[in-house]
């Protein structure tokens, strides 16, 4: 079963081909990230214009990549949410187009399920039944949320943010540092040399009841705005840093506040699964990777990264959930409207 995947949710335009829901055969992604540079931040009618721009070179190359003729081509998957609306609809308007082109079955893949999935598409992966009961984080630019997966398609809400996700936390933290955007990388990069003890940054804990929780265990929930702001009056009261140590110290304190509110909740949240799964942007971050390792050993669970190719968005998550029976089908699917608040589950 070989899948083509459409992925335009945010700001990569993405296309890929999946065999068996496993096998990456290829996968192209277009990140617009300089185009949104200037502005700090994704620009949604610069994101849909480029999309436009760019899907049809993108969907070509990743059937050439592939080695397949579109023959070859069993089914087409494209996200339909959660994303901003004018770009979720390019990648969907399209898939749907190719679908009802190679008169191939065509299936609408919810982006964040996409990014729990996505640490199962290497081969030395274990099959996503077997790794479960699992905890899985997605931890992106657009969200920071915590799940019990029980199988495919079973997944319980433990706890989000319920403000900033981690991403625009580094997004915004490194644009305060002027180290610029997008933050996460930068940020990741400055504190390398950097001593993360040298200014201590509240760690978001939330109080139990809070309106925000919805419910929702307040110690698997997430808090990023008032770390942004304990870094700005910082910012205020001492100055941007006066060298490069300075700056990378300050970086890295920042940085080992995000990772640890992230690492403590994922120690709560787990009890007696027996893997965490880790997709999404921010996951590429070097040290949230070091201390995920850390806790899984101490909590003897497997550790179960998505590849550096699939953290970020990706048109292979896509492919390869649909290539598991995932994600809507069927006559709905063609008629289905973009979702852009879609939540999991
Ligand atoms: O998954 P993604 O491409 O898009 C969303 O679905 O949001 O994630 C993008 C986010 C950005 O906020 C970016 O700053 C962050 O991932 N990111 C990182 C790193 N690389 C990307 N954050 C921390 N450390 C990194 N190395
Ligand atoms: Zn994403």
């Amino acid at each position: 079963m070989n899948i083509f995947g459409i992925e335009t949710s945010c700001d990569e335009t993405s296309a890929a081909v999946v065999a068996d829901g496993r096998r990456v055969l290829s996968n192209i992604v277009f990140s617009q990230s300089k185009l949104h540079a200037p502005y700090g931040g994704v620009v949604p009618e610069i994101a849909s214009r480029s999309h436009v721009e760019r899907i049809r070179g993108v969907v070509e190359e990743a059937l050439r990549v592939s080695g397949l003729e579109w023959e070859a081509i069993d089914g087409v998957a494209a996200t339909y949410g959660p994303g901003l609306a004018s770009s979720l609809m390019v990648g969907l308007a399209a898939g749907r187009a190719l679908a009802v082109r190679l008169d191939r079955p065509f299936r609408a893949v919810n982006h964040i399920e996409a990014h729990v999935y996505s640490p199962f598409l290497s081969p030395d992966a274990p099959e996503f039944e077997r790794a479960c009961p699992l905890v899985a984080l997605v931890i992106s630019g657009g969200h920071t949320s915590l799940f019990r997966v029980s199988g495919l398609g079973r997944y319980e809400l433990l706890g989000q943010t319920i403000d900033d996700a981690a991403g625009e936390a580094f997004d915004k933290g490194a644009n305060l540092l002027g180290l610029g955007y997008p933050g996460g990388p930068a940020i990741d990069r400055a504190s390398r040399s950097g001593n993360r003890k040298a200014v201590r940054f509240p760690r978001g804990r939330q109080r139990k009841g809070r309106f925000r929780l919805k419910g929702l265990d307040h110690e698997l929930c997430f808090s990023f705005s008032g770390l942004k702001t304990s870094l700005l009056y910082h910012i205020r009261d001492n100055g941007l840093p006066a060298d490069a140590a300075a700056q990378a110290s300050l970086a890295a304190s920042y940085q080992e506040a995000i990772v640890d509110a992230v690492v403590e909740r994922c120690d709560k949240a787990l009890r007696e699964e027996k893997a965490l799964v880790v997709g999404g942007g921010v996951s590429l971050n070097s040290r949230l990777r070091e201390r995920l390792r850390e806790l899984a050993a101490c909590r003897n669970v497997r550790l179960l990264l998505a590849q550096p190719e699939f953290c970020a968005d990706n048109g292979a998550m896509i492919a390869g959930l649909a290539g598991m029976g995932q994600g809507i089908g069927g006559e709905e699917a063609l008629r289905l409207d973009i979702a852009p608040s879609l939540t999991l589950p």
